[in-house]
């Protein structure tokens, strides 16, 4: 037998094997491995094709030829059989995995604010509308912005209440306590008449418990003007509550003491939960501690460059989890800090 007549028997035979490969494959794993057998880089057809240099030149086109129109039959019963597998595997995933198209939809978690940030943005919102405007201040503070310019005097007791967090580079350097160390910086700044309104996070050097955290945040109103009342600071605060809890509230100044204020009330309102006749929320008290105002020290306006004798104002100040708490009912406050999603995804 030629060179010739012999690899055209070899490329008969493989024709006839491989094509029965291809028939009997059964998966699409069988029929990629049969694939890479024969017709693969590696496969038989190449190793064939290899001994085409041993012929005849006159006979090579031929025989190049024939193999190649194998090749093809080959690649073509492949793809046939492969296709008929995909549409077996289809028809058995059907029958195997059923699935119910009247459940409902998982559908994408959308994500929301934090409920801090809603209830602070309520806050900053109603005052907006009644004219003050937003500022924004250091968390990082001097004691002089945080306790001196607010008419505290050093080593006074009523520093002992804002125990904060100092640094070993600069005893006088401070992790503010309130937002109030923000009244000073504004009034140097802002010539009055002035109506501010500023939030951020406070420093308390506290024992954690339900009620208390080491960081909280605060909300806190400043209006200087001329001729500015107590009353007006009253009407402000029970306007603000009405919008707040949604209904009118009975309200209750009781005189308090903070440095910068003269007076110094706290504002306790109706609770809201049961009209004042006594619940769980507000102790059975039937009343709310919401925040601490007053009107601006002299002192304090002296601080910030202002005349006393022709300006004077008001100040308030609320803690913004409290009000959280309140108004949703929450009774821990280290809830706010822990980050489950069990509890921010109830806002
Ligand atoms: N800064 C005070 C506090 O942290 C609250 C306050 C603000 C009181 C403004 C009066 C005026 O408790």
């Amino acid at each position: 037998m030629t060179e010739v007549a012999k690899l055209e028997q070899q490329l008969l035979e493989f024709e006839q094997t491989a094509s029965k490969s291809f028939a009997e494959a059964q998966t699409l794993a069988d029929i990629e491995s049969v694939r890479q057998e024969f017709l693969g880089q590696k496969g038989a057809l190449t190793n064939i094709l290899r001994n085409l240099s041993q012929i005849d030149k006159q006979d090579r086109p031929r025989l190049g030829q024939t193999a190649n129109s194998t090749k093809e039959k080959l690649e073509s019963l492949y793809l046939k059989r492969k296709s008929f597998l995909d549409s077996q595997e289809l028809k058995e995933k059907l029958k195997t995995e059923k699935i119910d198209v009247t459940l409902p939809a998982r559908g994408k978690k959308i994500g929301h604010l934090h409920p801090l940030t809603q209830i602070l943005s309520e806050i900053e919102s109603i005052f907006l509308t009644m004219g003050f405007a937003p500022f924004e201040g250091p968390e990082i503070e001097s004691e002089y912005y945080n306790f001196d310019a607010l008419n505290f005097p050093p080593g006074h007791p009523s520093r002992d209440e804002h125990d904060t967090f100092y640094t070993d580079v600069d005893p006088s350097i401070i992790l503010r306590t309130h937002m109030s160390n923000m009244q000073v910086r504004i009034m140097e700044k802002s010539p009055p008449p002035l109506r501010a309104l500023y939030c951020g996070r406070v420093y308390r050097n506290e024992e954690v418990n339900a009620r208390k955290e080491v960081i909280h945040h605060q909300a806190e109103g400043l209006l200087v003007d001329r001729n500015v009342s107590f009353g007006q600071l009253k009407g402000t605060l029970n306007e603000f509550i009405r919008l707040l809890f949604g209904k009118p509230l009975k309200t209750r100044f009781r005189p308090d003491f903070f440095p910068f204020t003269e007076p110094s009330a706290e504002l306790d309102s109706e609770c809201p939960f049961c009209n004042g006749s006594g619940c769980r929320t507000c102790g059975n008290r039937g009343w709310l501690e919401l925040l601490g105002c007053g009107m601006v020290d002299p002192n304090v306006l002296r601080a910030g460059h202002i005349d006393p004798e022709i300006w004077n104002g008001f100040a308030f100040g609320m803690g913004v989890e409290r009000l959280a708490m309140l108004k949703y009912g929450i009774t821990d406050i280290r809830h706010f800090f822990i980050s489950d999603i069990r509890f921010l995804e109830q806002f």
